[in-house]
């Protein structure tokens, strides 16, 4: 079958199609035949060598899947056919990958595989740290960091869907303008404006209950500075490259509360609070409050090109890569 591998830490030019044995499942595992990978910034930080507990090279690329599962190892829960989506056990940019049959779920009806391929990583994130995480009620003030992301564009919808009123940051107006046909009530250049200042002035001083932030770097302290005192910051990602700074004298003299956010080990640590959310996921589907913005697909060996347009900054929504 063809894969992706990386063959050593660094850029894109360490990204390689290859051939490899179409593996076979073990216990507890599901072979999934993918129709859609879903690319994740995690997946740019792993071939980095910046991510902790990542794989080292070389190793086929991927942790997202979308597909149809065609073998079935001892003890695992799910049949031959299955329409799943979710977590692949390491190399899912690949024609087969195999995933512990826990870590996948139903693809839901009538979803494409491409979108079903946005779902796992992005909506769980999205909806955990704004509800499970980040406790967001009707009528409160939420700021979504690159607001036209693959998270963001999950955030916004389910933030605004809520009832909240929604800041949302992002670097062009297109982006800018995809997050506002999502739901966002104030979407703010960030690269024009200083989105703290911009929200001091839209709130009358007032300031945020709640800010999603996958950026890291000085977008996270700089979010302490548009909260409003007893605000909460949830802090998932390090798009920046950067973890953030958080002065721990502001925390405790406005009364903040911060959150982390890691998806992959709640998966393994609290799955039950992680899955929490695909029941209203589901629904929102369904009733058709809820899209998965599929911003862009690659061929799975055009793989290089689809990580490098992430990392240039050009994309917005789900980036998906098919066999
Ligand atoms: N903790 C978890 O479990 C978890 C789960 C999912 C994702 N994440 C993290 O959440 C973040 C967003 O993930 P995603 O997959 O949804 O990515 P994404 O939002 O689709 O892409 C990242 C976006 O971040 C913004 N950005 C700001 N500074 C950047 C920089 N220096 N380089 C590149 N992009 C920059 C860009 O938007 P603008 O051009 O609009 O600024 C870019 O489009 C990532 O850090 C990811 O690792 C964490």
């Amino acid at each position: 079958m063809q894969a992706i591998e990386v063959t050593d830490f660094g850029d894109n030019s360490v990204v390689e199609v290859t051939e490899r044995e179409r593996p076979d499942p073990g216990p507890g595992q599901l072979r999934v035949d993918v129709r859609a990978a879903g690319i994740n910034f995690a997946d740019i930080m792993q071939r980095r060598g910046h991510y902790q507990r990542g794989p080292e090279p070389p190793y086929v690329a991927g942790m997202e899947v979308a597909g149809v599962v065609d073998a079935v190892g001892e003890g695992a829960d799910g049949e031959v056919g299955d329409r799943v989506m979710g977590f692949a056990d390491g190399g899912a940019f690949a024609e087969y990958a195999l995933a512990s049959a826990g870590g996948l779920l139903d693809a839901p009806e009538g979803m494409s595989f491409a979108e079903a391929a946005g779902v796992p990583v992005q909506f769980l994130t999205a909806h955990n740290c704004l509800f499970e995480w980040g406790g967001l009620e009707e009528g409160e003030r939420v700021l979504v960091h690159a607001a036209a992301g693959g998270v963001g564009t999950a955030a916004v919808q389910l933030a605004s869907n809520a009832g909240s009123e929604v800041f949302g940051t992002a670097s062009t107006q297109e982006k800018l303008d995809l997050a506002a046909d999502l739901g966002c009530d104030h979407p703010v250049n960030y690269t024009e404006t200083d989105f703290a200042e911009r929200v001091e002035d839209i709130t009358d001083g007032e300031g945020l209950d709640l800010v999603l932030d996958g950026v890291g770097g000085e977008t996270s302290s700089r979010s302490l500075e548009a909260l409003r005192e007893f605000g909460r910051i949830v802090c998932y990602g390090a798009a920046s490259g950067r973890p953030g700074q958080l002065d721990t004298g502001e925390l405790l003299f406005n009364n903040y509360t911060v959150y982390g956010y890691h998806l992959g080990r709640g998966m393994v640590k609290a799955p039950g609070r992680v899955l929490e959310a695909v029941g209203p996921l589901n629904e929102g589907f369904a009733g058709g409050d809820l899209e998965v913005v599929v911003g862009h697909e690659f061929a799975l060996e055009d793989a290089a090109e689809a990580l490098q347009f992430i990392e240039d900054r050009n994309s917005s929504g789900k980036v998906v890569l098919k066999p």
